[in-house]
């Protein structure tokens, strides 16, 4: 089989779990948990990690350190992944849903102001399977209408937008680092920022809410959102890799390109983009099936399970689904790219002849004889 994502875990990861748990430091105290934190937010460009047990989470925790609650309305693409949107939908606000930009499948910003309405709050620009968010009109409209942006960079560790880290434009960004991210504690998120007071609140919350200078009393209604050392352990070797790692993910995503670059040009495909001012890290190389391809998603699946290759349909967009089927205004560009999107095989292990296997699947499909 080939996998479409694997962790690339190696004998540093190893010897930090071992110390971890020979140290007995297997909760969320340790050594590993505030170097994980510190390495993390400095390579984002920001002062403060405060790590969690997932991504999920993060989110959570960042829109209840922001107060975000009940009456509040937090913009959010139609196409993420649903844990974006589920993460609003906790803090009893609402998520109201824009639809992505055709050329880079984010968020299109021209569409976020006719979304805010007096009850808006937040932005939460996701940085979807590694290509950042067009992020300048994004922060300018969030300051004219004194918005919080949240980044959901939870597919984008080490991604750029015009040379920045992406991480280092919200109020709070998160991160995922679950098994099949670019870098990965097994479980595990982070949020990370540059705003110190919400440092302290996210920190307190995601200890139960207990009073930093008062042990077990508690101010506030709070969670336990902690990572255990365990996690951070392999989160530290993880981030020493984690260079290495986009560029391999890069260099994947310049296989695929060329490879495919022929049925492209026939007009058959798109390919993963990567506008001019963005550094993308390709989390999963993802095409659309276009032309005479166009409603062959499903067929080019099963086609390449056939194969042994592990791939997956592009995210269905939220207001699609039974939690969120209320919402208005589904989006015409998310519905295209979810249903001709296919995600291809995108594991650091990857080898120039699995991506042949690969291009060969797709290939045979169009050549296949209309039926
Ligand atoms: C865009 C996005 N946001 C949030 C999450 C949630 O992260 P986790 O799975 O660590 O809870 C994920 C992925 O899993 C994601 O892809």
């Amino acid at each position: 089989m080939i996998p479409i994502a694997e962790p690339f875990l190696g004998q540093e990861e190893l010897n930090n779990v071992i110390e971890a748990v020979r140290s007995g430091w297997v909760s969320s105290k340790g050594r590993f948990i505030p170097e994980f934190e510190g390495g993390f937010a400095a390579y984002c460009g920001v002062n403060h990690g405060v790590a969690t047990s997932n991504g999920t989470v993060a989110l959570h925790l960042a829109l209840t350190a922001l107060g975000i609650g009940p009456g509040d309305e937090v913009i959010v693409p139609a196409l993420t992944f649903i844990a974006t949107a589920n993460a609003v939908t906790y803090t009893g606000a609402k998520p109201v849903f824009v639809d992505s930009h055709p050329d880079y499948w984010c968020v299109d910003p021209t569409l976020i102001e006719p979304a805010i309405t007096p009850r808006t709050k937040a932005i939460i620009p996701v940085h979807l399977y590694g290509h950042p968010c067009d992020m300048d009109p994004i922060m300018s409209v969030a300051r004219r209408h004194r918005l919080y942006v949240v980044e959901d960079a939870a597919e984008a560790h080490g991604a750029e937008y015009r040379g920045k880290r992406v991480g280092s434009f919200g109020d709070i960004s998160c991160f995922s680092f679950y098994g099949n991210k670019i870098i990965t504690t097994g479980e595990g998120g982070m949020c990370v920022t540059s705003n110190d007071e919400l440092a302290k609140t996210m920190r307190i919350l995601r200890d139960h809410g207990m009073n930093p200078e008062r042990r077990y009393w508690h101010d506030v209604v709070g969670f336990n959102y902690r990572m255990t050392n365990l996690q951070a352990a392999l989160g530290v070797a993880q981030l020493a890799r984690l260079d290495a790692l986009v560029a391999r993910k890069r260099e994947i995503a310049g296989w695929y390109a060329e490879a495919l670059k022929p049925l492209a040009d026939e007009g058959l495909l798109t390919l993963h983009p990567e506008m001019p001012w963005a550094k993308c890290v390709f989390w999963l190389y993802s095409v659309l099936l276009d032309g005479r391809l166009r409603n062959s998603a499903g067929r080019l699946l099963q086609e390449l399970e056939a194969h042994a290759i592990e791939a997956r349909p592009v995210f269905h967009p939220i207001p699609t689904m039974p939690p969120y089927s209320s919402a208005v205004a589904v989006g015409k560009v998310s519905s295209t790219i979810s249903s001709t999107g296919v995600s291809l095989p995108s594991a650091p292990s990857l080898t120039p002849a699995q991506v042949s296997v690969v291009v060969r699947a797709v290939r045979s499909l169009s050549e296949e004889r209309p039926t």
